[in-house]
């Protein structure tokens, strides 16, 4: 499958969980391009099958947490996604409220389907994102 991986990172965190994602699509086979939300081109991104988001966690720890506005506005100037796939992703240190839905939903009104939410306290990319990864078909 051939899957990007779109990501906003403050301070390094989501940039290297992002990077760990890539490894472990490699590893099972998939091609995978990786770029930040600044540098990213919307329509290399929309040509891939699998579109992987990622932002950082940023809110008031406990509350008010959300995507970042770099990541938001990304979607925003993505085309059309019907017959896409996509995967949202974050990282946090406390509680990521409505991060992850909140980036669902701005690829579903595209037209993408989203198959996985995955939040990582860390870079570390979780188990059940690499069970993802190995479930996914080659
Ligand atoms: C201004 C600011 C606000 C944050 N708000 C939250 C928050 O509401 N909830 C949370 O769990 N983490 C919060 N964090 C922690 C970051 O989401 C977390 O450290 C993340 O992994 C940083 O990713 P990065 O290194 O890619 O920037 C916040 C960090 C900053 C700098």
């Amino acid at each position: 499958m051939n899957v990007a991986i779109v990501f906003d990172s403050h301070s390094g965190t989501t940039a290297r969980a992002a990077r760990a994602m890539a490894q472990a699509f490699t590893n099972n086979g998939h091609s995978c391009f990786v770029a930040p939300v600044h540098d990213a081109i919307p329509e290399e991104i929309a040509q891939a099958q699998l579109i992987c988001l990622g932002s950082w966690t940023q809110g008031l720890l406990l509350f008010g947490q959300h995507p970042t506005q770099a990541t938001m506005s990304f979607v925003e100037r993505l085309g059309d996604l019907a017959g896409k796939q996509a995967v949202v992703f974050c990282t946090y240190k406390i509680a990521t409220g409505s991060t992850l839905p909140q980036m669902a939903s701005a690829l579903e009104q595209r037209g993408a389907q989203v198959k996985g939410h995955f939040k990582f306290r860390g870079p570390q990319p979780t188990g059940d994102f690499r069970a993802f990864v190995k479930g996914l078909p080659a």
